[in-house]
């Protein structure tokens, strides 16, 4: 396998734990990425246990062909359209669900998908590039309030409204289409530096948050994920950023949560009961696994159960 095309799994064992697998029990990996949970969830799986994979990239569902196992099942979509696929295989319920947010290494590491900041490459940053607008496409058409507003809302950028200023000033000259370009309007648009952070990298997040509607299909994909579950069925979310995190979060929170209707007369056994336990804390990388793989540092494992409501 080339170095390019690796990828370091995050909270490895921690996740695939939290799903507790049941050795004849059907999962869903709805972030296949290079498949590093999905190969330890099928060690766990017996003869009998099934195991579906989802990912919007060709190249993540070209890579699963490296995977020779029956009970493992590759399929090309995007996780918002889980209850979609699973009807198509037949599936009414699942015993486990794992989402691994955000973006791969071997899609940061190749420049020619246009993530990255720090390697020059066309200004893409689809995951799926089999549909949408590029990068380079929408920042030509987008109005310079459109670009504030996403890089201010999806980076949490304070310089957004003069960067959005920057970008479309120079694509009066030339249009934007390489990452290098973008990086450097963005530099000298920013005018205090973060620590240890590149000052195009809230630029670079928003961007590819917008493009790819990462926090929209998380938010449509969890409460299709809660029907799905069956009793006792384990959900285990890792987010990257405190913007999926606190829809993960929230989502979490309020299924967890019964409505206790105030002043109906309700018995103990008659009031209505929540959809989900929270299982344990949030889980955070160790030092050990940080020091080993940097991005580890700012993933957080949330993890529920289903409950038989
Ligand atoms: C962090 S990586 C997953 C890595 C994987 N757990 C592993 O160990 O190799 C995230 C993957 O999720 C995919 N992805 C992101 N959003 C998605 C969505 N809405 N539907 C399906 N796949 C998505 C990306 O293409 C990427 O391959």
């Amino acid at each position: 396998m080339a170095a390019q095309d690796s990828h370091t799994t995050v909270l490895l064992q921690e996740a695939v734990d939290a799903l507790a697998i049941q050795a004849d029990g059907c999962y869903v990996d709805a972030t296949f990425g290079r498949g590093g949970h999905s190969r330890l969830i099928l060690d766990r799986l017996g003869a009998r246990g099934r195991l579906i994979a989802l990912d919007k990239d060709a190249q993540a569902v070209a890579a699963a062909t490296r995977i020779s196992d029956a009970r493992f099942c590759m399929v090309h979509a995007s996780f918002e359209g889980l209850a979609g696929v699973l009807e198509r295989l037949g599936l009414e319920g699942v015993d486990g669900v794992l989402l691994d947010l955000g973006v791969s290494s071997p899609q940061l590491d190749d420049a020619a998908r246009g993530f990255s900041f720090r390697r020059d490459g066309p200004l893409d940053m689809r995951m799926d590039t089999s549909r949408g607008q590029t990068a380079a496409q929408w920042l030509e058409t987008a109005s310079e309030a459109e670009i504030r507003e996403v890089i201010h809302d999806y980076g949490e950028e304070r310089f957004a409204k003069q960067i959005a200023k920057a970008i479309v000033a120079a694509r009066r000259g030339a249009p934007v289409v390489t990452t290098g370009q973008l990086a450097a309007i963005v530099g000298a648009a920013v005018r205090t530096r973060e620590k240890h952070k590149d000052p195009a990298t809230r630029t670079f997040q928003a961007v590819r948050i917008y493009l790819n509607q990462e926090l929209a299909h998380l938010s449509l994909a969890l409460p299709q994920i809660l029907e799905l579950l069956k009793p006792g069925a384990r959900l285990a979310v890792i987010s990257f950023h405190s913007l999926e995190d606190r829809i993960v979060k929230r989502f979490l929170r309020d299924a967890a949560r019964a409505d206790v209707p105030i002043r109906l007369p309700l018995r103990e056994r008659e009031l209505p009961q929540p959809r989900l336990r929270l299982i344990g804390k949030p889980v955070r990388a160790s030092a050990q696994e940080i020091a080993a793989n940097p991005r580890a540092r700012s993933a957080t494992l949330r993890v529920a159960e289903r409950t038989g409501v």
